[in-house]
């Protein structure tokens, strides 16, 4: 099996630097993550930083274009949604568990940003809620509607890379509706 690590005669372990292929950001680690910090994306997108493959430089068709900018809305909106209930939420752990949210969304927006070659973040202007079981809710229903949106943008995509985004980004949002799942239990 190939390792991401190795052990050295004195015990210490080699760290190594890793790239997701998702986000473009580096990590380093004795081992790759299951998870990016950055953006989520599953271990599979996560490389040896010399062997990633990473490129932001694609020639959107029409729909392409139509989408990534849809996408970039979407995650701005989410990002803020997710720092604001970061900030009014009334529960400890959900504060924490927005914040994450916050960052994870904030990156994603930052993929889309890249994709199309803006300079600048557009700014978003969200409302959220102080009972933690509604932002529960709220988040519950826009990682519904990403994920609905993101799976048919990755079957309507014919550049490899604008799919492989799409689809990263389903399995990553998938995970989020897990964590309200759990907690609305
Ligand atoms: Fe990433
Ligand atoms: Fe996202």
């Amino acid at each position: 099996m190939k390792r991401g690590f190795e052990i050295r005669l004195d015990g210490d372990v080699m760290v190594v630097l890793w790239r997701c292929e998702i986000c473009g950001d580096p990590y380093v680690g004795d081992s790759p993550p299951k998870n990016c910090p950055f953006c989520g994306a599953h271990q599979k997108y996560i490389k040896v930083a010399k062997a990633a493959k990473v490129t932001f430089d694609v020639n959107l068709n029409a729909k392409d274009k139509a989408n990534a900018e849809h996408a970039l809305k979407v995650e701005v909106s989410n990002s803020v949604f997710y720092f604001c209930a970061a900030n009014k939420t009334d529960d400890a752990e959900g504060k924490l568990l927005f914040k994450a949210l916050g960052k994870i969304e904030a990156e994603h927006a930052n993929i889309w940003r890249k994709i199309l070659k803006l300079d600048a973040m557009p700014s978003g202007n969200e409302k959220c809620h102080t009972e933690n079981k509604e932002n529960l809710e709220d988040s519950h229903a826009r990682e519904t509607r990403a994920i609905e949106f993101y799976s048919r943008a990755a079957g309507e995509s014919k550049d490899p890379r604008v799919k492989e985004i799409f689809q990263a980004l389903v399995e990553i949002e998938t995970d989020h509706l897990k964590l309200s799942e759990e907690r609305l239990k």
